[in-house]
């Protein structure tokens, strides 16, 4: 599948997104966007893939979302340049998915990230939201995700005074998962790796429960957990696993 501000790819049952806008330091415009909302429609048809890595191409993640045709937008027009559908489908995504953060991973950039489920970044990596600054708050997720996954003292700190994090801070408040020792996205094929041989079925699952409680109350949340898990139990990958154990060999997981 041919894109202009995006490359994608499937190799081994891994996907990439590579976002590709070095002109710009990968500042996302809505097109870009665009290919995002197609690429997953073409994953969910997909068997046979195990994770998702999305990076930037030239040595940053992106720069935030493209400032110029935000510059002169009435409310009206802003409402077509938010990321939120671009970003809802890559975290409704049935698989793992992660944010290979090399540079600079700004506002909309950061917001992406915030949309994977793990974020991995190189030591050279700046990340924040600096929408405050130009007037504006970020308005592709930021105020929602950031406080889920940072606390919301610490959120509010970076939405507020909009200055970034280096690499090390972003590892201390729990903005990323960990710091590459070498290449950022061979560190993310590393952990992809890992997914690849376990059971997309029950990842998929497992996804859909965590997400599912971040949105909701505790008790709902057991009771979709429950519903969840116990379906894990009409999957050839739970027979296999378990039979596996008990005959003490590798599990071979089909994903059905
Ligand atoms: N939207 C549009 N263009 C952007 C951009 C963005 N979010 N981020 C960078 N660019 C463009 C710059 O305008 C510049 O274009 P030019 O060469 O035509 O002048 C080019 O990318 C290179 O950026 P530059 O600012 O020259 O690089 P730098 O190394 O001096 O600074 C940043 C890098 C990231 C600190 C700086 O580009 C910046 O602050 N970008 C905006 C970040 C932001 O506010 N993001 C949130 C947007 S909602």
């Amino acid at each position: 599948m041919q894109f202009r501000f995006v490359q994608f790819s499937i190799d081994d049952g891994i996907a990439r997104i590579i976002i590709n806008r070095p002109e710009v330091l990968n500042a996302l415009n809505i097109a870009a966007g665009d290919e995002i909302i197609k690429v997953t429609h073409s994953l969910k048809k997909e068997r046979g893939v195990h994770a998702l890595i999305i990076s930037g191409i030239g040595g940053n993640f992106a720069a935030g979302a493209d400032i110029v045709p935000m510059m002169n937008a009435s409310p009206l027009e802003a409402r077509e340049l938010t990321f939120n559908r671009a970003y809802n489908s890559i975290e409704n995504l049935d698989l793992p998915v992660i944010a290979a953060i090399s540079g600079y991973a700004l506002g909309g950039g950061l917001e992406l990230a915030l949309a994977c489920d793990i974020r991995i970044c190189s030591a050279d990596a700046k990340m924040g939201l600096p929408e405050i600054k130009l007037g504006i708050f970020p308005g592709a997720g930021g105020t929602q995700r950031l406080p889920k996954i940072i606390g919301a003292g610490r959120a509010k700190e970076m939405i507020f005074t909009g200055v970034s994090v280096d690499a090390k801070r972003a590892l201390e408040i729990g903005l990323v998962n960990s710091i590459a020792e070498g290449d950022v996205v061979e560190e993310a094929f590393r952990m992809a790796g890992i997914f690849r041989s376990l059971s997309p079925a029950a990842l998929g699952a497992a996804k859909r429960a965590v997400n599912f409680g971040l949105g909701s109350d505790l008790q709902a949340g057991i009771r979709f957990e429950e519903e969840v898990w116990t379906g894990c139990f009409s999957t050839e990958d739970q027979r296999e696993g378990m039979k596996a154990f008990s005959e003490k060999r590798k599990p071979e997981f089909t994903g059905k």
